[in-house]
């Protein structure tokens, strides 16, 4: 076997094979070379899911004939001047991408740079290049790109159908869009246009961006995302995180950028995933717009060949960034609730309104209060709690969730605000409220407990009980003191001050369950969490229990003080608010 340098063509397919993967990929090397050209418009058009054609046309610097025939070579780039790949300064860099285009696909480029007389173009088919020409186009640039892996046949197989891969490409080019809110941004199918983003023209660049991300994701995501913006040792972090409540059940709503760039890296993701774990259920995720800004030389964007992954040279102190940026913004929004929720669980007029135009009517309010309580576990009540069963006078501004007037089935706590009224999940607040102060009792050196008159003996199997005995020393210190009991049963000694009268028995089998689920491998400190949530769901008021005035008012001012209050540990919505002016305005008063 003799070794022998492989033929361009060649070597540009295999190079295609990392680089344009899908139509998608295409579109997204064309559309970076547009806003590598300082465009500021660009028209993206793919017929058949942009295996028949993909055609990017821009309004930016173009090029004369001599740079579309380099810019078709391969390592021929315009954006390295001086040899450093570690400041770069543009989304390309590599003189990769039209090459390996050519070699898959039948390529024409047309051409005229800023000033010049004319135009020109140049075609590359499955990776022959021919000569430039002069040609018809009034400025700027339009690649277009036709069959797609005509030249490599088995890449072809891997297309899926044309509504996949246009949906790709439309989400490829939606994420360079959030980027770039100067820019305008069109795509179509060649008969109908699917992406229609005008160039924003906010000169606050918060601003800008937050308006294109609402264009993009949907109208409310403005009222159900909070603004982040911190910094720590020259990493910045700005962008909006959503509200838990306002998650879908899919990660693909999560867009995230470094350095302008659009990545799916995995430390980000998972440190998204980090921060919302503990006010979200596990197949819910939430909707984030991030973008960390850092010097040049502490990332390496030239990792992956579609530059969609990025290395941090301080990965653990970018993740700590992500995850405490997010976790104080959310607990800034204090106990606000979604507008409307996403995935059935939203509150909707029974008149079957449009949820949009509700989305304004069921607002969310301002946190604020102060602390007042009783006999609800968990929630303490000065011995001079009012007994006020009714209460005439207007609720006080200082209440953000307002004076109790009624529960309705049980259930629900009806409150009365400054300007509207408050509909209250009595088991999912008073979940959220326990689950906070035994994580504060964690924090605080340990959780207060009380001792049971009773032990109480939970039969539970041998592997279950062996497994609950096992994890004795982490349940004392969320309060639960338990010691095994023989073959297949436990014995409860102590349970959380907090708890008042729970049913042991029901508790320690779902930590079993839980214990179980998790395996013997796990580290079970980092389920503490976890286990906080199981023990705060049989701690906390059930749907279903009557409720006095005082106590509904207990757990309102509490809910005002409690970080995250706004939904459940399930990441379900707490309450919901409908301001005067909606409630008027559903009764055609406006
Ligand atoms: N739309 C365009 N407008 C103006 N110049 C362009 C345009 N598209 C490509 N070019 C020129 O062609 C060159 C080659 O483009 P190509 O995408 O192959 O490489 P690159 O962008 O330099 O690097 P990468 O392979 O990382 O994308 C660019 O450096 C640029 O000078
Ligand atoms: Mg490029």
């Amino acid at each position: 076997m003799s070794i022998r340098l492989l033929p361009p063509t060649l070597v540009n397919q295999i190079a295609a094979g990392e680089v344009v993967e899908r139509p998608a990929s295409a579109v997204k090397e064309l559309v970076e070379n547009s806003l590598d050209a300082g465009a500021t418009r660009i028209e993206v058009v793919l017929v058949e899911g942009g295996q028949a054609l993909i055609s990017v046309t821009d309004d930016g610097s173009g090029m004369g004939p001599d740079e579309l025939a380099l810019a078709v070579e391969r390592h021929a780039t315009s954006k390295l001047p001086d040899d450093d790949l570690v400041h770069v300064g543009h989304l390309g860099f590599r003189g990769e991408a039209l090459p390996s285009i050519g070699s898959v696909a039948r390529l024409t480029l047309t051409s005229r740079a800023r000033g010049a007389a004319e135009g020109w173009s140049l075609s590359v088919e499955g990776g022959a290049k021919g000569h430039p020409v002069p040609a018809a186009i009034s400025a700027g640039t339009r690649v277009e790109v036709r069959d797609l892996f005509y030249a490599t046949p088995a890449r072809l197989k891997f297309l899926k159908a044309a509504r996949t891969e246009l949906s790709h490409a439309i989400d490829t080019l939606e994420r360079l869009a959030m980027a770039h809110p100067a820019v305008g941004f069109f795509l179509s199918d060649g008969s109908r246009a699917l992406v229609k983003l005008a160039a924003e023209k906010a000169d606050d660049l918060a601003k800008a961006r937050l308006s294109r991300l609402a264009a993009i994701i949907g109208r409310d995501f403005h009222d159900n995302a909070v603004p982040i913006d911190i910094e720590r040792d020259g990493v910045r972090l700005t962008g909006w995180a959503g509200l838990p409540t306002y998650s879908r059940g899919s990660s693909g709503h999560q867009y995230l950028f470094v350095n302008g760039r659009p990545v799916r890296d995995r430390l980000v993701v998972g440190a998204v995933r980090g921060a919302y774990q503990d006010v979200m259920s596990h197949d819910r995720h939430p909707v984030v717009a991030l973008f960390l800004e850092l010097s040049p030389d502490a990332v390496d964007v030239n990792v992956h060949p579609a530059k969609a992954e990025v290395r941090f040279r301080e990965a653990g102190a970018v993740r700590g960034l992500i995850v405490s940026g997010l976790r104080h913004a959310l607990a800034g929004a204090g106990h606000r609730a979604a507008t409307v929720s996403h995935g059935g669980v939203g509150w909707r007029p029974g008149g079957g309104g449009h949820p949009a135009s509700f989305a304004q009517a069921v607002r969310a309010q301002a946190p604020l209060g102060t602390g007042l309580a009783e006999s609800l576990p968990g929630l303490e009540l000065p011995p001079s709690a009012p007994a006020a069963e009714y209460c005439p006078q207007p609720p006080e501004q200082a209440y953000p969730l307002g004076a109790a007037r009624a529960q309705l089935h049980d259930t629900y706590i009806v409150a009365e605000t400054a300007d509207g009224l408050v509909i209250i999940d009595q088991h999912a607040a008073h979940e959220r409220l326990v689950l906070e102060r035994l994580r504060a009792g964690l924090t605080e050196g340990g959780v207060k407990r009380q001792m049971l008159l009773l032990p109480d003996v939970v039969e539970l199997g041998e592997a279950a009980a062996a497994r609950v005995a096992e994890a004795a020393p982490v349940l004392a210190e969320l309060g639960l003191v338990v010691e095994s009991f023989g073959p297949g049963a436990v014995v409860v000694r102590e349970i959380p001050a907090l708890l008042g009268a729970c049913d042991v028995q029901a508790l320690v089998a779902d930590l079993a369950c839980d214990l179980a689920e998790w395996g013997e491998a796990l580290k079970l400190k980092e389920r503490m969490v976890d286990i906080c949530a199981t023990i705060a769901c049989h701690g906390s008021v059930r749907a279903g229990r009557r409720l006095s005035v005082p106590e509904m008012n207990a757990l309102l001012r509490q809910m005002e003080q409690t970080p995250l209050s706004g939904q459940c540990n399930h990441g379900r919505p707490t309450h919901v608010a409908l301001g005067l002016a909606d409630i008027e305005k559903l009764f055609g008063r406006r």
